[in-house]
C-alpha cells in the first residue's frame, strides 16, 4: 500500500483523544472510509505496520482524524513533531439515501465517523438526529469537544449500568420513525443496534476490526456474513468497513 507524506497543519488534545488535522487534496473520503496511518519518523521501525483511522471530517482540503490514544501507535500518531505518512481512503463506507430522517448513533467514544456522515447528509438533505454516548470514565473535555463537535447531538452519560448501549438506544427510541440507522461503536452497541433494528429498518454499521494488510490479502480482519443464504466471510478492510446489519451473521 501506498503512504504519502501530508503536511500535518494541527494536533488538539481532547482527554484522551487526540483531533489531527492535515492537508489533503487526494482522493475525497466518503464517509465510513478509513485511512492507514504511521508516524513519519518510524519509517525505520520494522515491523510496524499503519493504523487504521476513520475519516472524520473533511472540507476538500483538510482532512480530521479523530484518535483515542490507546497503545504505542496512536501515542506515537499523537506526538507533537512527528511527520505523517498516510493512504487513499479505503474501504466501502455508508450508504446514503435520500429522503426521509435518520438516526446516527455513536457508541463509547467510537464516534469518529459520525462526523463527515452528518456533513454528507446535511449537503444533501437529509435529516439526522445524531445520539452519541459518553461513557462515565470519558474524561470531561471529550464531553466538551463532542458538544461543539457534535452540535444539537443528545449526549447520553452512561456508566454502571449493566448494558450500556440499551440506555443510549433508549434516547433513539422507536427505530420505526427514522428511515436508516447508522451506528458505529463499540462490538455491544453494533450488536444492539442491529437488533433493534432487524426486521424494522435498514442499519448501516462501522467496524472496527483489528487490521494488518488493509489491502484484503490477509484475512486478518474476516468477519462472518451471509451470502446469497451461506454463510461466509466479509474482509472489514475492503467489503467494509460498514456491513449493512443484516448481511452480518452475528
Ligand atoms: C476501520 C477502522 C477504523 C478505526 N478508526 C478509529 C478512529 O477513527 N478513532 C479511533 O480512536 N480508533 C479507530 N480505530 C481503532 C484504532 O485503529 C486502534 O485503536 C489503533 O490501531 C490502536 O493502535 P495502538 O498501537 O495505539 O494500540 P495497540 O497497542 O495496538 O492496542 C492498544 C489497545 O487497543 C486495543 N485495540 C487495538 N486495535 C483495536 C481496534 N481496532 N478496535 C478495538 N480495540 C483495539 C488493543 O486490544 C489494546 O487493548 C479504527 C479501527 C479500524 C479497524
Ligand atoms: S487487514 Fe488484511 S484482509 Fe483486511
Amino acid at each position: 500500500m501506498k503512504l504519502h507524506p501530508v503536511e500535518v497543519l494541527s494536533r488538539e488534545e481532547h482527554g484522551r483523544h487526540v483531533l489531527l488535522r492535515y492537508r489533503w487534496t487526494g482522493a475525497a473520503p466518503e464517509p465510513g472510509q478509513f485511512v492507514m496511518v504511521r508516524p513519519e519518523r518510524h519509517a525505520d521501525l520494522d515491523p510496524f505496520l499503519p493504523r487504521p483511522l476513520f475519516a472524520h471530517d473533511y472540507d476538500g482540503d483538510t482532512m480530521n482524524l479523530l484518535f483515542e490514544v490507546r497503545g504505542r501507535g496512536t501515542a506515537l500518531l499523537a506526538g507533537e513533531d512527528a511527520g505523517l505518512l498516510v493512504s487513499t481512503p479505503l474501504g466501502r463506507g455508508f450508504e446514503i439515501g435520500g429522503g426521509a430522517a435518520v438516526a446516527l448513533i455513536g457508541g463509547g467514544v467510537w464516534v469518529s465517523p459520525l462526523k463527515l456522515l452528518s456533513r454528507h447528509l446535511q449537503d444533501a438533505g437529509v435529516d439526522h438526529d445524531v445520539y452519541l454516548e459518553v461513557p462515565g470514565d470519558a474524561p470531561e473535555a471529550y464531553a466538551d469537544f463532542l458538544r461543539t463537535r457534535y452540535e444539537g447531538a443528545t449526549l447520553v452519560e452512561t456508566g454502571g449500568e449493566s448494558d450500556p448501549s440499551q440506555t443510549v438506544l433508549d434516547h433513539v427510541g422507536d427505530p420505526a420513525r427514522y428511515a436508516a440507522l447508522y451506528a458505529s461503536g463499540t462490538a455491544a452497541m453494533l450488536g444492539a443496534v442491529k437488533r433493534a433494528a432487524d426486521g424494522v429498518v435498514p442499519a448501516h454499521l462501522a467496524l472496527r476490526e483489528r487490521m494488518a494488510c488493509a489491502n484484503g490479502s490477509c484475512y486478518g480482519c474476516a468477519v462472518p456474513v451471509w451470502e446469497a443464504g451461506e454463510k461466509t466471510y466479509g474482509r472489514t478492510c475492503v467489503e467494509g468497513p460498514v456491513f449493512e446489519a443484516e448481511v452480518l451473521a452475528w
